[in-house]
């Protein structure tokens, strides 16, 4: 028997229908086309109805008879949060680096030391599997209770084919065993390991003739990043990288001049990333090539936030046509949080982005970052029924109540998973 779910009376069924085809940008970006007294119906976890309460209660009386019925009255329904760019799968925490940092301390100063991402590596290759695994899933569990409903994970504290591939494996597992949806991307260049900094360009090549082929072989991934920085791979090398793992179907994205302008937006620009994340000091020819070329701005505020940095220029990006995301960049070293509403409250306070640009941010751009916009990302009949209902009488009171989780119910594949 097939089942059914029935929401209605939304004060607010935020849909963010109508960019499935292209990221929504610019003004698109504050289009959320917002039902009130919404309803949606969903069979076998697909939305099969969306629109007002009367309208779908005259239409589908049969269907919704046999419906498990949510009155979402006094709140707003929309679409399950989506974190385009998380580092989900690692071993351990660095507080003591925090400590060091509000000492004086640069990020960069620390991990040239070795410890940084080299630390959370360490950690990760001693781990193993099933603590990697119970770790993560934690990490899971509160993404979940905190309305997002897919993330994007990435490798890259491996270093090594070997530890690579563990973490891509425990993704794998978690994809299989959580109700969350994981997308997979691999990130073996994500820092040259400490015992060859004398030689990076073997590294660079290992990554390539190496942990790439692997990686492809065994499906593991859809997507290929870079940390594209001074000290840590210069674009020439992410270049390399990132058309090797095109010959093997794997996407590029890049962690792009997120410390000093290093020309990482251009690079995602020629090499037709689906994303390039950061931002923070990108130049405005970057972001303009970023623009022609249809590559996402993937923004990460809570690493401004907590390196204590500048923050990206969102506004301008946006009025200058580039489609942005927004994410956690959840990771032990740079912004260790999980709270993607967090996220959205910088996204406004700090970044100058709009309540509209921000929830169109975590939702249909953020699965346009992860090529997912044909399943998720809005509420829109075919679509996967993943639904975040908050707690709010308004959309704009998610940004404005800051600091806050205003999650109140999950919806996964039609099925209840948070109440
Ligand atoms: O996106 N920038 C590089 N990678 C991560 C940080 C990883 C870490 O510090 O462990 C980031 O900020
Ligand atoms: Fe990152």
């Amino acid at each position: 028997m097939s089942e059914s779910i029935f929401i209605k009376h939304a004060a607010q069924l935020v849909t963010v229908s109508g960019h499935t085809e292209n990221p929504a940008k610019r003004d698109g970006m504050r289009e959320l086309n917002c039902i009130e007294d919404g309803a949606l119906l969903a069979t076998d976890g697909k939305i099969i109805a969306v629109g007002t309460t009367e309208g779908i209660q005259t239409e589908y009386k049969n269907e919704i008879n046999q419906a498990k019925q949510i009155n979402a009255s006094g709140k707003v329904v929309s679409p399950g949060l989506i974190d385009p760019h998380t580092h989900l799968v690692h071993a351990g925490t660095r507080e003591n680096e925090y400590a060091m940092r509000l000492k004086g301390k640069t990020y960069m100063d620390i991990m040239n030391q070795g410890g940084g991402i080299h630390a959370t590596t360490r950690a990760t290759q001693q781990a193993d599997v099933d603590q990697l695994y119970q770790e993560s899933k934690q990490r899971l569990d509160t993404f979940l209770v905190n309305g997002v409903t897919t993330v994007e994970a990435k490798s890259g504290y491996g270093l090594t084919t070997e530890h690579e591939i563990k973490q891509l494996e425990v993704s794998q597992h978690l994809n299989e065993n959580h109700v969350m949806d994981i997308v997979s991307t691999f990130m073996g260049a994500h820092a040259v390991p400490v015992e060859e900094k004398a030689n990076p360009d073997a590294f660079v090549d290992r990554v390539i003739s190496e942990m790439i082929p692997e990686v492809a072989k065994r499906k593991l991934a859809q997507f290929n990043d870079v940390f594209c920085e001074r000290g840590v791979f210069t674009p020439e090398q992410s270049r390399r990288i990132l058309e090797a793992g095109k010959e093997f179907g794997l996407i590029p994205k890049i962690h792009a001049d997120e410390i000093e302008p290093y020309g990482g937006a251009e690079l995602a620009a020629a090499v037709g990333a689906v994303s390039a994340d950061h931002l923070l000091k990108a130049s405005d020819e970057g972001i303009r090539q970023m623009a022609d070329q249809d590559v996402i701005g993937v923004l990460l505020p809570g690493t401004a936030f907590f390196l204590m940095a500048e923050f990206a220029q969102a506004r301008k990006m946006i009025d200058q046509g580039l489609a942005v995301a927004l994410s956690t960049d959840a990771n032990p070293g740079s912004s260790p949080t999980l709270s993607l509403q967090f996220i959205m409250n910088l996204g406004c306070l700090k970044m100058g982005m709009t309540p509209e640009e921000v929830i169109t941010a975590t939702t249909i751009n953020a699965a346009h970052a992860i090529g997912r916009a044909n399943q998720i990302g809005s509420l829109e009949i075919g679509k996967q029924a993943d639904i975040t209902i908050f707690d709010v009488p308004n959309y704009l009171t998610l940004s404005y109540q800051y600091g806050m989780n205003h999650v109140d119910t999950v919806i996964k594949c039609g099925q209840v998973v948070v109440e």
